[in-house]
């Protein structure tokens, strides 16, 4: 059966006290509406809308994508009108499940078994859940024998009404010929004069329809109404990522302490401490391990490579066996070989470093094309820009850079080359050859310092 989805994402969410529309708030770095849409995605459905309304604008722009189309509320006349406006164009044969825009969480399966439901006995299907405490949600008031008669909202509710714990998550599905028609019929006279999508439920039992259950975890179809929530949220979220890490055979030392705002693969027995954060696209070998408090945004490494606490790598693809860090920074373009080394306090942009060559204090190495076996010392700066231009240094295999040297670039240090501790390179130094610029060294002898009073 052909299934359209609607996503309500009209509302503003004021309790989030925030400037931007509640559905682009961030969980692990992507918007809710975003991870609300991927889910949307996993059943193929053959009409994609997203009614939005307030900052439609910048919602639009976030998630645009050309499975979706876009429907506009221009008035939050409630949840009923929302489903509304995203109606006209969708075949009375299709299936329609009806999303929020701020429910992240809840998984495809889940969906799917609401849609099948519908489907299967071609009947309005709410997905509920069971809380202890309901304050504030819609609650499910059943018969005695059993059916879903109503849904009552806690503004509009009786004592004994709200009593129940059994509550709307606001998730549905229903035929979209059915859907119209109750919707249509559908009044604004209640405690929030909104047309509520809720109130078709006791349209569909007048009709005597079968009203079907399908019964959520809570922790699945929760909502964010606010930053607690959200926090929450984030950590549910994280703790599952952790949990599918640990069962691809990645050590986690904490899972409360791991977040992952983006994907994520490893190879076995790679390990991840405390405090690392994961961003857009990782990939891990085997036995690779990140230390404590370690930020990673897309960067591919390979088998054995060991980041060490503290390090930061942005668009970075690394061979195996590599060791970086503690404390390196490691910028888009960096690609190190196989074996390299690179140490503390050592930044690297766009530059690729050859194999088993090292790095291993306090350099700065920018747009560098560097061979194998080298070694760079400390207090190396490659001088790569000019305050208009940058330029690029090439050095050879097995070149020697002593300590605190500046290469100024353009500059090419050749195969074999050595340069002296304490040199500025201006001009191309040439293979197998000690280089260096360095004011000879003298002592004058009987030298005295001045000394205070003075007395020589
Ligand atoms: C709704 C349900 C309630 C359920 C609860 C679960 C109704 C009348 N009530 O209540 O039974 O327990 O969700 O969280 O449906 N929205 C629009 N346009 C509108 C109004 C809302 O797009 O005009 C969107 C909101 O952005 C939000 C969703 O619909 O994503 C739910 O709206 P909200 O105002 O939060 O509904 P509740 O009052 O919480
Ligand atoms: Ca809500």
């Amino acid at each position: 059966m052909a299934l359209g989805i609607i996503v309500l994402a009209a509302g503003k969410g004021t309790r989030m006290r925030s400037g931007r529309p509640k559905v682009l708030a961030p969980l692990a770095g992507r918007a809710l509406l975003a991870h609300v849409l991927t889910a949307a995605r996993e059943l193929s459905p053959d009409l994609l809308s997203v009614v939005i309304g307030h900052g439609a604008e910048s919602v639009r722009q976030s998630c645009e994508a050309e499975d979706v189309r876009w429907v506009e509320q221009r008035e939050q006349l409630g949840t009923g009108h929302a489903v509304q406006q995203a109606l006209p164009g969708m075949p009375d044969t299709h299936s329609v499940l009806v999303l929020y825009g701020d429910v992240p969480l809840v998984t495809s399966a889940t969906l799917q078994s609401l849609v099948d439901r519908s489907a299967s006995e071609s009947c309005l299907t709410l997905l509920t859940t069971r809380m202890d405490n309901p304050a504030g949600y819609g609650r499910i008031v059943r018969n005695q024998g059993n059916g879903i008669e109503a849904i009552v909202e806690e503004r509009d509710a009786s004592e004994a009404q709200r009593a129940i714990t059994e509550i709307n998550t606001g998730l549905m599905a229903a035929p979209a010929g059915k859907l119209r028609r109750w919707l249509d019929a559908v009044g604004n006279n209640n405690a929030q004069g909104e047309y509520y999508l809720t109130d078709v439920v006791a349209l569909a039992v007048a009709d005597g329809e079968t009203v079907a259950g399908v019964e959520a975890d809570p922790a699945e179809v929760a909502g964010v109404n606010d930053r607690a929530q959200l926090a929450r949220l984030e950590r549910r979220y994280q703790r599952r990522q952790a949990e599918a890490a640990m069962a691809a055979g990645v050590t986690v030392l904490d899972p409360a302490r791991l977040d992952i705002r983006g994907s994520f693969s490893a190879g076995e027995d790679s390990e991840l401490d405390v405090n690392v954060v994961l961003e857009g696209d990782i990939r891990l070998g085997k036995r690779v391990r990140i230390g404590a408090h370690c930020h990673l945004r897309d960067c591919e490494l390979g088998d054995g490579v060991q980041v060490l606490p503290f390090s930061h790598l942005d668009g970075v693809k690394v061979a195996a066996g590599v060791s970086i860090g503690p404390y390196a920074r490691l910028r888009p373009g960096t690609e190190l070989g196989e074996g390299a080394r690179v140490g503390n306090f050592v930044e690297i942009k766009n530059s690729r470093i050859g194999v088993d060559s090292k790095i291993n204090h306090l350099s700065y190495i920018g747009d560098t094309t560097m061979g194998a076996n080298v070694n760079i010392g400390a207090g190396t700066i490659t001088c790569n820009y000019d305050g208009v231009n940058k330029h690029h240094t090439t050095i050879g295999d097995d070149v020697f850079v002593g300590s605190d040297t500046q290469l100024v670039a353009p500059v090419e240090l050749g195969d074999g080359a050595t340069i002296g501790a304490g040199s500025t390179i201006t001009r191309n130094a040439p293979p197998e050859q000690l280089t260096l610029t360095r004011v000879r060294q003298q002592t004058l002898r009987g030298w005295r310092r001045p000394r205070k009073g003075g007395q020589n």
